[in-house]
């Protein structure tokens, strides 16, 4: 029965995004290409206004964090310094019966027993327990014939350079797995050419790219997938109060957007890199998948990554404290959310059917800031010029502040259904008294109140409600 309302609700999910125009499954033409989306006009607006949250709270409305937007491609040396080509990948479990691919450690869960970054031999050793009770079986058809686990590089390769030898081992490059990469290597150039001084932060957003085992649970496990990524430069005997301050920062975000506080929790990392001194995750509980899941890492990464890129390239990446007097290796703290998993996040939050007076309505409760459409203009009706232009002429005034749009299809009735569904906050009718009495009916999206505004006024109205 659980199980029954966890499909129901991502299902929803999934076919209201396909429907109004957030996401659409990629090359669906040609069939579909699995586990890659793309994002329709409200999708990006809303993506956007995600990414645009993010960027405010964490570039604009500081001082000591700057942006970036480093290359896809970069030197592969990077992903060798930085461990990913020898150890970024996941245990892979195969059915022999029907050939479905498993991860290892997400099988091992469903036991209770948690494999994160835990050995090979420890994950074989936990999986033949399993085996030898007949409990190991294919996720998809139930056979107990399940091979042992191996690792998966998760590393996505390309080929770059002239079409002759786009074989050859030379000339491979990888799409980079995580967007921090670009961060550490353009380090020493953001130091030598803005004003910053530790502790600061670089901030960026772009793709990433993993060769996921498993990607499902719609947009919220991709290979292709955007990261907004901060980190944090700092001296490590600050690391801790610098940790604990971002926990706080970051809590503080999901709530400021309408996360209730029940619904986010922390969950540590026991098992950590070696380099790492401490790690939670952001967890939310998605109605859509049935519980909490990561949404966003906090990881305290020490002083591995310039470490490692100062000892592969050569160049040194210490920092010189004027004031102390002091050269070292700057540690780093970082914050890393998945754009997607917080669309997914956000629109799970926001997904709601409300029965009124026996008609069940859908609507998008969306924090009003990330809504796609802040107001949308209607004309009472199609077929009447005067009330076509005034409509028209307030939909011009308004677009230079907000995002609007103009509809005139179907009955009102309808375009408050479907600005509803797509989490539009405002609808403003313009009627025959509007031409009469200067003001128009504005419709609120939650609690489908409806007030008469002066047209003269609705700039201000707007900027206020909408702030
Ligand atoms: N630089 C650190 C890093 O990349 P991570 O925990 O591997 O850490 C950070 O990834 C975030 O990126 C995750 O919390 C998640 O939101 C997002 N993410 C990771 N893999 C993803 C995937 N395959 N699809 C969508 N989002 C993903």
């Amino acid at each position: 029965m659980a199980e029954e309302k966890k499909q129901t609700a991502m299902e929803e999910i999934v076919s209201l995004a396909k429907r109004r125009g957030f996401v659409f499954p990629s090359s669906e033409i040609y069939g579909g290409f699995a586990a890659i989306y793309d994002y329709g006009h409200y999708g990006t607006l809303l993506k956007n206004n995600i990414r645009d949250a993010w960027w405010k709270h964490m570039v604009q409305y500081r001082d000591d964090i700057v942006g970036l937007d480093s290359a896809i491609f970069m030197h592969p040396t990077t992903w060798k310094a930085s461990g990913h080509i020898d150890s970024f990948d996941d245990p892979q479990i195969d059915c022999k019966k029907c050939n479905a691919r498993m991860r290892a450690d997400h099988v091992l869960e469903l036991f209770g027993i948690n494999a994160d970054k835990q050995p090979l031999d420890f994950i074989n050793i936990e999986l033949d327990k399993l085996r030898e009770l007949g409990k190991l079986k294919c996720q998809n058809c139930g056979s107990t014939d399940v091979t042992e686990a191996k690792r998966f590089s998760l590393m996505v390769k390309s080929n770059l350079g002239s079409p002759t030898d786009a074989l050859s081992e030379e000339n491979v490059v990888y799409l980079r797995p995580e967007t921090c990469g670009g961060i550490y290597l353009e380090y020493k150039n953001t130091v030598d050419s803005t004003r910053v001084k530790l502790p600061f932060g670089i901030a960026q957003v772009g793709k990433a790219f993993r060769n996921e085992i498993v990607a499902r649970q719609f947009v919220f496990r991709t290979r292709e997938f955007e990261q907004m990524e901060m980190q944090y430069f700092l001296h490590p005997s600050i690391m801790k109060e610098k940790y604990d301050d971002w926990k706080q920062v970051r809590w503080n975000w999901y709530l400021e957007y309408g996360i209730a506080k029940e619904d986010i929790r922390w969950y540590e990392h026991e098992k950590l890199a070696h380099y790492a001194s401490e790690a939670y995750d952001v967890e939310y509980n998605f109605k859509s998948l049935g519980g909490f899941k990561e949404v966003e890492g906090i990881h305290a990464r020490g002083d591995w990554d310039l470490s490692q890129h100062s000892k592969f390239s050569g160049v040194d990446l210490s920092y010189f404290d004027e004031k102390t007097g002091e050269r070292f290796i700057p540690h780093i703290m970082e914050t890393s959310a998945g754009l997607a998993r917080l669309f997914l996040m956000f629109l799970d939050k926001a997904y709601t059917q409300e029965e009124n007076d026996g008609d069940v309505r859908t609507v998008l409760k969306l924090d009003k800031r990330l809504a796609p459409i802040k107001v949308a203009i209607f004309p009472l009706m199609k077929n009447k010029p005067e009330l076509v232009a005034k409509a028209k002429e307030i939909f011009d005034t308004l677009k230079m502040d907000f995002m609007c749009e103009f509809d005139d299809n179907g009955n009102v009735g309808k375009r408050y259904r479907r600005q509803d569904e797509i989490g539009t906050p405002y609808c403003v009718t313009v009627d025959f008294d509007s031409l009469e009495d200067g003001a128009v009916t504005v419709r609120d999206r939650d609690t489908m109140q409806q007030e008469r505004v002066k047209i003269a006024d609705l700039p201000t109205f707007f900027a206020e409600k909408l702030k």
